[in-house]
Formats: C-alpha cells, sequence, structure tokens
C-alpha cells in the first residue's frame, strides 16, 4: 500500500542542478549522474521515476521510526494549521514545555533540563558553551579548555571542528578554537577487527586524559566531549570499560563530560540514550536527529541538575544564558519530536532495536572474507564495512559502492571514503536485514 501510493505520478526534475551547491557532495560527479530522491515511506525512498531504493541509512542516521509515519505527518500538520511560530526568548508555547519533560523523562539519572536548538552542530556547540559558561558562573573562569577526541564528529560548527578530529573538516578552516585538546581515538584495527559490538580492547585509551590534566592542570580544563559511538568517522564504538574510565577521570579533577548522542539518542544503540547502555552519566547530552525522526529540524542539549541550577541566581528579571536560536524549540519541530516520541513508546522501538542487534550484527559480520574487507564494526543497529582503499584513488572504491548500490542495487548506503555504513530505520525487518547485507555483498564484489 505504502509503495503504490509512494509510485503515484513520476516527480518532475529541474533542467539546471547547477545552483544547489550541495553540503559534503561530490558535487561535479553526483550532477554528472544525480541520485534524485523524491518520495519516502517506511523503510524506502523512491526516485523520481518511482524506483524504490531500500533506505540502509535512515537518511543521515535519523529517520528512526521511518519515513513519512503517519502519526508525525499529521502532528505537523495539525501543529503549522494552529501556531507556526512564536519566540522562545521570554515567550513560550505549550508543546516546547511538553516535548522538554518527555525528553527530560528518558534521559537517565538527573538529566533533567532540556535546551532547543536545531541541529547536531548547534546541540555541540550549545553543549561546549554551557560548559565554558558553567565555570564562568561558578567563579572557575580558568576552566577554558575544551577536549574533544580524535576521529570525533561533533558537526561542523567552529566548536564542533575544533574538538571534532577528521581532518578534512579541520585544516581548510583556519586556526580554530584555541585551547583544545584531543584523547587518542579508540580505534586499532589489529587489536579490534571484527569484534561484534563494543570491542575488548581500549579502555586504557581514557587514561590519556590523565595525561592532559599533567600537562595543563585540571583547572584550566572545563569538559571533555566525546560520542559513546562514533558514527561519521565509521562506526566506533566505545570500547567496554571506556566510557566507566572516563568518568571516573573527569570525575577525580571535576572535569564535565559530555556525550554527543546526535546518532546514538533515540533507540540507535537500544536504549533512548547510549548513556543508558553503558550505565554513565554525563553532565550533559547532545541530541539531534532521532528527536524528530528526521522530519523536523531539532536538535538540543540535556544538563544535568546542577549544571542548570548553576545558572539560576541573581535577580530573576535577568537572562541567565546569553544563548539561544530563533528556532529554538519551533512549533513544528516540538510536534514533530512528541508524535515521533509517541511512536517509539507505542511500538517499542528501542527493545525492538535491542532485540535485533544479534541478529544484526552476525548478518553485518557474514561479509567477513569478500574482497578487500578488512575490518567490519557494529554496535546497536549500526554497522561499517572498511574496504581497503584502491591504489592512488583513496574513496573511490567506497563511492563507487555507494553510487553502484543506489542506481543498480536499490539500496541506500553511506559512503564515508572507503568505508560503508549502514544504519536503517529501527522498524527494520529481520527479512529487510539480510536484503541489506545480501544487497551489500553484491555491492562489495562489484566493486573488487
Ligand atoms: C555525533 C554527531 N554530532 C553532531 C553532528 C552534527 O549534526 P548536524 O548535521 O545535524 O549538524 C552529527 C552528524 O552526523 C553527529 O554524528
Amino acid at each position: 500500500m505504502a509503495q503504490s501510493s509512494a509510485q503515484a505520478k513520476p516527480t518532475a526534475v529541474p533542467n539546471d542542478l547547477e545552483p544547489f551547491w550541495m553540503p559534503f557532495t561530490s558535487n561535479r560527479a553526483f550532477k554528472k549522474r544525480p541520485r534524485m530522491i523524491a518520495r519516502a515511506k517506511d523503510m524506502f525512498y523512491y526516485t523520481p521515476e518511482g524506483r524504490p531504493v531500500m533506505d540502509a541509512c535512515a537518511g543521515l542516521w535519523c529517520t528512526n521510526a521511518g519515513h513519512n509515519r503517519d502519526p508525525i505527518v499529521a502532528a505537523i500538520k495539525a501543529q503549522a494549521e494552529v501556531l507556526d511560530f512564536s519566540p522562545t526568548f521570554q515567550f513560550g508555547h505549550p508543546k516546547a514545555f511538553e516535548l522538554a519533560s518527555r525528553i527530560a523523562a528518558l534521559a537517565p539519572g538527573d538529566l533533567d533540563h532540556v535546551f532547543f536548538c536545531n541541529s547536531g552542530s548547534e546541540a555541540t556547540d550549545t553543549a561546549l558553551k554551557i560548559a565554558l559558561a558553567y565555570w564562568n558562573v561558578k567563579g572557575e573562569g580558568g576552566r577554558t579548555r575544551l577536549i574533544g577526541r580524535e576521529r570525533g564528529y561533533h558537526g561542523v560548527g567552529f566548536g564542533g571542528i575544533s574538538v571534532g578530529g577528521m581532518v578534512n573538516n579541520r585544516k581548510f578552516f583556519g586556526s580554530l578554537l584555541a585551547g583544545v585538546d584531543h584523547l587518542p581515538s579508540t580505534y586499532n584495527r589489529e587489536q579490534q577487527a571484527f569484534s561484534k559490538g563494543e570491542p575488548e580492547w581500549g579502555a586504557e585509551r581514557a587514561d590519556a586524559l590523565e595525561g592532559i590534566v599533567a600537562l595543563h592542570g585540571a583547572s584550566t580544563i572545563a569538559a571533555v566531549i566525546v560520542e559513546p559511538m562514533s558514527g561519521s568517522t565509521g562506526v566506533l564504538p566505545a570500547p567496554k570499560g571506556y566510557l566507566e574510565r572516563l568518568r571516573a577521570i573527569c570525575d577525580k579533577y571535576g572535569i564535565l563530560l559530555i556525550f554527543d548522542e546526535v546518532i546514538t539518542g533515540f533507540g540507535r544503540l537500544g536504549h533512548a540514550f547510549a548513556a543508558e547502555r553503558y550505565g554513565v552519566i554525563p553532565d550533559m547530552i547532545c541530541f539531534a536527529k532521532g528527536v524528530t525522526s528526521g522530519s523536523v529540524p531539532m536538535g538540543g542539549v540535556i544538563a544535568r541538575k546542577h549544571i542548570y541550577d548553576a545558572f539560576m541566581k541573581g535577580p530573576d528579571y535577568m537572562v541567565e544564558l546569553f544563548h539561544g536560536y530563533t528556532y529554538s524549540a519551533h512549533p513544528l519541530a516540538c510536534a514533530a519530536g512528541l508524535a515521533s516520541l509517541d511512536l517509539y513508546r507505542d511500538e517499542n522501538l528501542f527493545e525492538r532495536a535491542k532485540k535485533l542487534e544479534p541478529k544484526w550484527a552476525d548478518a553485518a559480520m557474514s561479509l567477513k572474507g569478500l574482497p578487500n574487507v578488512l575490518d567490519i564494526r557494529q554496535v546497536g543497529l549500526t554497522a561499517a564495512i572498511d574496504l581497503a582503499s584502491k591504489p592512488d584513488a583513496v574513496g573511490k572504491r567506497g563511492y563507487d559502492a555507494m553510487e553502484k548500490g543506489f542506481h543498480d542495487a536499490g539500496i541506500m548506503i553511506r559512503g564515508m571514503g572507503d568505508t560503508l555504513a549502514v544504519t536503517p530505520p529501527l522498524i527494520v525487518s529481520e527479512k529487510e536485514i539480510g536484503e541489506i547485507f545480501d544487497k551489500l555483498a553484491v555491492v562489495i564484489k562489484a566493486v573488487a
């Protein structure tokens, strides 16, 4: 039924593709042979001609409830009819408060205040700014140093790229923020190749924080930011015990710990937040993507009570935090967020992801032994396959796989250099899991 409605009329495509400067895209190659998407429903995208393409990426790790789900579409429509926009600077609308309460209720421990923005990049910059301002209001303004991690991805704002650890996202953009250090990456192929879930090796990589403290002094360090699973650098799950160890070192020196859960939030690792999977409570959680199941841009930061409380002093007519976005808690995003959380709850989608994980992990590992496969990683409903690079053409094999996947095999996979990532909507069926990895096998052989 979904398929037939989505196959309706072919969608017209403009002749001139030139004016759109596409983000994170090889524009010239795309415009020669576009991978155009016109519609979507549940697990599928449809090209303008109506050809189905299985979405093995949940869009960009975001449509966790599947595409164009009726309750989310209805909620957005209904909200647009009654309140298109209202400011959240000095005014409020009910759904913003309702959604904040619902998100806080899903978060572990006393992570109980939610600051809204519109994307993951804004979420990480917001958390970094809250951390710096927190130390100021606490009278420890000397704590300005921010610690990220090699191979971390925290979006594309200046804060995010400064603490991030992806060379191409940093090297073109000048000197970035001063006073930033990086922990070493937790990935080591020799020790971890073909691990299912969290690798056994690597918890000790957290100890590098001790070295940074020894170098600069704890009284200069504001916060550490890490992803519980780095998605954009190729699905790097936290090694067993790593996050616990990081939390312990942060506690020892009074350093704030921020989890960037822009990908791992809202069910991707089988829990509302990865913090719950690992039993580690950070001081702040960044979220975006799955909060509205990708339907309307939204992001945010969940802060622990002690963070929020630190700002609540001075005359009560004064603004406590000089930060915010025109579209923070936009009514359409809030309506979409509430409908998404209802769907996650009503369909037990986080639990479903957890139950499917062993099957997913086995299916992912079944690709071991195919040509050029150097490593496969998996955690939650997420997996990545490292392919050997072509001599003198790093990234070409991954690009070709992504392109062949779309045009020939009818599957959307994410190519990141020569690493292929898959991370489907949480509604994926067992049969579709089989299909995803069958199609991947075809594609990997085709680019051998
Ligand atoms: C961990 C993480 N943080 C931040 C971002 C940036 O999110 P956005 O693209 O919504 O700005 C991403 C995007 O993939 C992400 O994976």
